[in-house]
């Protein structure tokens, strides 16, 4: 009869390693407009993200990138961040944590939702190599549907970074200039600077 899900081989549940960090937001953490700076949350993210990796993989975990943080609201000193961090995607050595992060006004308990944001984490041996993780179990439909919408967009950046690179080969400096028409910029080369 087959054990709880985190005993199949080489698989863990998204439960497993399912990670909340909460900290206060102090005065020092604010910028010159009095709002908590973009980098506290972003290193909170990090950290939150590192913590869910390394338990899913039971092993050193590196950030290797970091998709889209769109900071939706600002975050106040004396507000209650909670980031909620959980396993999306895992690809052979690398997988996905979607981060959600919320804010809350102690006095009020009113609840802002700050941003939701995906890192890609990729877990290392002893001589620094990426070594493989251990696979998901899905538990839910959520889970499936997570674990399908970070299959995609991975799938989907790889295709922008290869359109870029072949865009790159072929980037031909008048078509520049005809698409850069109505920007907001001037094009002044000197040509005899290198770069
Ligand atoms: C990210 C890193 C581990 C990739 O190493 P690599 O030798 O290029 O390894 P590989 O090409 O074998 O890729 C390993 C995995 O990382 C993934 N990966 C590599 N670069 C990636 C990127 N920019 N974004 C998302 N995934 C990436 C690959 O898809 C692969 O995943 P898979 O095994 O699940 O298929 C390496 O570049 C590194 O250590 N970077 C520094 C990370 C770090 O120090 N972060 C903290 C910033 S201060």
């Amino acid at each position: 009869m087959p054990g709880p899900p985190e005993n199949i081989q080489g698989y863990k549940s998204v439960h497993f390693s399912r990670t909340t960090i909460t900290e206060l937001m102090i005065p020092s953490y604010a910028n010159f407009g009095g709002k908590i700076h973009g980098g506290i949350l972003l290193s909170l993210m990090d950290k939150v993200a590192y913590v869910c990796a390394a338990k899913h993989a039971g092993n050193y975990c590196v950030t290797a990138s970091i998709d889209t943080v769109n900071f939706l609201e600002p975050v106040e000193v004396g507000e209650l961040v909670s980031l909620m961090a959980s396993v999306n995607y895992v690809g052979r050595t690398s997988l996905v944590v979607g981060i959600r992060v919320i804010s809350e006004n102690v006095k009020t308990n009113v609840i802002k939702h700050t941003n939701t944001s995906y890192f890609t984490m990729v877990a290392k041996n002893e001589q620094n190599k990426p070594v493989e993780v251990p696979g998901l179990i899905l538990e839910n439909q959520e889970q499936v549907r997570r674990f399908e919408e970070a299959r995609r967009r991975k799938e989907e950046k790889q295709n922008t970074i290869d359109k870029a690179r072949q865009n790159n080969q072929e980037m031909d400096l008048d078509e520049c200039k005809q698409n850069l028409k109505g920007e907001r910029c001037v094009i002044q080369i000197n040509k005899a600077r290198k770069k």
